[in-house]
């Protein structure tokens, strides 16, 4: 076994479950990675926004929201929120845990809570291990839009993806 394999997530390695208030700080500060950032094409959350974002998200009965365990220690997080009258999917792993299979698992975990069809996607075509991601998921490129900037988001163009079935 080389060492790559020792440390990719297997299926029963990654778990999710729903946040709680104590995974918040550790979830703002994963948020605030400049290189994590830099992949998603988004600009971090300030302290008040966040804590009014996931404070709104955590009592929405539309958002599934829940925390990503890697062997048994917080890796990161998914959820499923409506977006433009559908129902979308995003996800943030901490970056010390890339590479592992650990975003991949914890979609298909989700896709098993949430069983609402279709299922849409938004990622910068730029961030290529997102859309590899959603790919392995199932999700397909439905088009290709610009996005113009806002509070969150710089300009890009991104992708739209959905999962049919
Ligand atoms: C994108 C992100 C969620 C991926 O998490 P992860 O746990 O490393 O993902 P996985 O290990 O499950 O899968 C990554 C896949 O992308 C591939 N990949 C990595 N970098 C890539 C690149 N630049 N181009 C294409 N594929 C790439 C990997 O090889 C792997 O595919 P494989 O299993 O076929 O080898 C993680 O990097 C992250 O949180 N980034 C910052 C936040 C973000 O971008 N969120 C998504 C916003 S849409």
């Amino acid at each position: 076994m080389t060492v790559d394999e020792m440390s990719s997530a297997t299926d029963d390695s990654v778990q999710i479950r729903d946040i709680e208030p104590e995974d918040l700080p550790r979830m703002f500060q994963m948020q605030l990675d400049t290189e994590s950032n830099r992949m998603a094409v988004t600009i971090p959350r300030s302290a008040e926004v966040f804590d009014s974002h996931w404070a709104d998200a955590l009592r929405d009965p539309t958002v599934t929201a829940k925390a990503i365990l890697l062997d048994g220690a917080l890796a990161g997080y998914v959820s499923c929120f409506p977006c433009e009258g559908r129902a979308s999917v995003g996800y943030w792993i901490s970056r010390e845990h890339w590479g592992k299979g650990t975003a991949t698992q914890a979609l298909r975990l989700l896709l098993r809570e949430v069983t609402t069809r279709p299922l849409n996607a938004h990622v910068a075509t730029s961030n290529g291990a997102s859309l590899r991601v959603l790919q392995k998921c199932g999700f397909v490129v439905e088009g290709v839009r610009m996005s113009p900037a806002s509070d969150r988001y710089p300009a890009c163009e991104e992708a739209i993806l959905v999962l049919k079935e």
